[in-house]
């Protein structure tokens, strides 16, 4: 089942507080281990279903993602945006451009963040698998904390965890149908985190099996849990 993916690789990574972007943190200070972005990069690029794999990238540190994934195959580096949402939309016009126009309605396309550099292979394979069965899907895990609604530090409410999920990435989509969703949501200054409620806007998103390991690697303290996530892959 072929696919190709986009990365969006754009964000400052702010709240991790390093004076690079995140993603080219290492996760272990042992000599020649690989950054976040070449671990999340080469999960894609060594899988032989996988054609393209388009990094989104802020302009002001294209060359230092050039460097990072020099001789990494399929890798495309594209311009990203102010925003989440429109670095994808970046990276979603730059493989419309890539593919031959009879197939973009055939193209399968994942969506993944960068920063979650633990993903297991398995969790591509039901994407991608549910990408060619339902047409639009997300991973996400089942929540094992009580919810509430809080305003003003006071607990209003609890929320039924049975019916809330935790969306991660990768989700998937055919690509025509993503980059209509994009358009859409752009003409329309609709704005999310994610390219699931994008596109649930005009289809149904369904949702499969993440893992627990596929954290977002944000908060400085995540750095630790990764590596340990990455060792049980
Ligand atoms: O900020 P957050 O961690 O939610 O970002 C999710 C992903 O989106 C990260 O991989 C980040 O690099 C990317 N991003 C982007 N362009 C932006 C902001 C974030 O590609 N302008």
């Amino acid at each position: 089942m072929r696919y190709s993916v986009i990365i969006p690789a754009a964000g400052s990574g702010s709240r991790m507080g390093a004076a690079i972007p995140k993603v080219f943190l290492r996760l272990s200070t042992v000599v020649g281990e690989p950054s976040i972005i070449q671990k999340t990069v080469e999960i894609f690029a060594l899988d032989p279903e996988c054609e393209r794999v388009v990094v989104c990238v802020n302009r002001e540190w294209r060359a230092r993602f050039n460097d990072e994934l020099q001789g990494v195959p399929k890798v495309v580096l594209v311009d990203g945006g102010e925003t989440r949402q429109d670095s994808v939309r970046c990276g979603v016009e730059a493989l419309i451009s890539l593919v031959a126009e009879p197939l973009h309605a055939k193209s399968c396309v994942l969506v993944h963040d960068a920063a979650r550099c633990c993903l297991p292979t398995d969790v591509v394979r039901r994407v991608v698998d549910g990408v060619y069965e339902h047409g639009a899907v997300t991973a996400a895990v089942t929540v094992p904390d009580a919810l509430s609604i809080v305003t003003d530090g006071v607990v209003r409410s609890s929320v039924d965890r049975g019916n809330v999920w935790a969306i991660q990435t990768p989700q998937g989509f055919w690509l025509d149908e993503l980059r209509l969703a994009h358009l859409a949501a752009n003409a329309d200054g609709f704005v999310a985190l994610d390219d699931a409620s994008i596109v649930a806007r005009a289809r149904e998103v369904r949702v499969v099996e993440g893992d627990r390991r596929n954290i977002k690697v944000t908060h400085p303290q995540d750095l630790a849990v990764a590596v340990q996530m990455c060792r049980e892959g």
